[in-house]
């Protein structure tokens, strides 16, 4: 780590007052929750879980919840009369609505976060069903993205009550997916620390790592980044807002496609890039191309590494070391037609950070995109 790292040894609070347990599942508010569903399992390697809509009695919206080993996404899309999902994605096209925490206790949750300033979105409910019950709560975050807390300490069903599970003929094979390894928030101008306190004081966070301008720019374009991680550090969030350069920052065009802040990528970790990368790439996601000559000198920068530079080279697999080891990286094209939420693909070994070294080449293959758009 080099002196620019900013290391914040903010005092930990003695006692975890919100302890998590991870992230429970991520729900994306969607034009067509059918066909996302059926693009996650074909693109990215999941397979169907639960459903809820018109035949499990709910009339307003359908829900469609896919899994591939730790990871729950789903896909939630307006029928009718349904003016929350409606006003959602009119203005942000499809997003991240709800990242949701697993909990041991969701009231006491609820009553720590919001006792310390949080804005409550769900008072504490309790939902059951012949699979048992689970009870469920929440806060506003940044933009109009929500964080519910998840008690399913006795809890047997497939994801939910009031999902029933989806039973599909169709389940393409695991691309080798794990779980959330963190997930990024952009924010407005100079509202990083505002959130970064936020994550501090309402939720228990540390800020582990800091990023300046210095760190993230590239000739045009410029960013700030703090990363935040709960007591056990099985949640990270980093927070980026825009800053200036000659251009515009890649966060702010997020911002003006977005109508607002939101999350900007979830980075998905596997045991295997290499393997995971060939097949989401033979299945047809895009990633962000990486100069050649990024190839030519990584090693001399990250030293020796177990894996074969030529597969990584084929595939634009970025790799960075810390103190501790190194990680592999990559990280998709927009999954959207609006510029916004990506996805990136992480392997760690030893490593904790987040890339570093990688910023300047990954920011010039990511203004090239931004400039084809027209909004550099
Ligand atoms: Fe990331």
């Amino acid at each position: 780590m080099s002196d620019t790292d900013t290391v914040v040894s903010t005092a930990a609070a003695a006692v975890d007052f919100l302890p998590l347990q991870g992230t429970d599942y991520i729900e994306f508010y969607v034009g067509n929750a059918k066909q996302a569903a059926h693009f996650y399992k074909t693109a990215f390697g999941f397979r169907s879980l639960a459903y809820s809509g018109p035949e499990t009695g709910v009339k307003e919206k359908a829900s469609y919840a896919v899994q591939q080993n730790k990871l729950t996404f789903v896909f939630t899309t307006p029928i009718k009369n349904c003016a929350e999902i409606e006003a959602h994605l009119g203005k942000h096209g499809d997003g991240v609505r709800m990242l949701a925490l697993r909990v041991h206790d969701a009231a006491d949750a609820w009553e720590q976060t919001t006792r310390r300033g949080g804005r409550s979105y769900l008072k504490p409910v309790k939902m059951q069903d012949e699979q048992g019950e689970v009870v469920m709560s929440g806060i506003h975050t940044y933009g109009d993205t929500i964080h519910l807390f998840i008690e399913r300490n006795n809890y047997n069903g497939a994801f939910l009550p009031g999902y029933k599970k989806w039973e599909s003929v169709y389940n393409p094979p695991s691309a080798g997916l794990l779980y959330v390894d963190h997930c990024v928030g952009n924010v407005g101008w100079n509202q990083m620390n505002k959130w970064v306190r936020f994550y501090e004081a309402v939720m228990g966070f540390r800020n582990i790592l800091s990023f300046d301008d210095k760190d993230i720019s590239t000739e045009y374009s410029a960013l700030m980044s703090k990363v935040m991680s709960n007591g056990n550090g099985f949640v990270k969030f980093p927070i980026n807002e825009p800053a200036e350069g000659k251009k515009k920052s890649q966060v702010e065009e997020y911002l003006d496609f977005y109508n607002g802040e939101g999350v900007q990528h979830i980075a998905l970790a596997t045991h295997n890039i290499i393997e995971t990368v060939s097949d989401l790439q033979r299945r047809g996601v895009e990633f962000l191309k990486i100069p050649a000559s990024y190839y030519d000198t990584v090693l001399d920068r990250v030293g020796s590494i177990d894996e074969d530079l030529r597969p990584l080279k084929e595939l634009g697999i970025l790799i960075d070391r810390d103190e501790e080891g190194y990680l592999l990286q990559i990280f998709s094209k927009p999954v959207e037609d609006r510029p916004t939420l990506f996805f990136e693909i992480i392997q760690r070994k030893g490593a904790r950070s987040f890339g570093k070294g990688n910023f300047k080449a990954l920011f010039e293959a990511l203004e090239r995109e931004q400039e084809a758009r027209g909004n550099l």
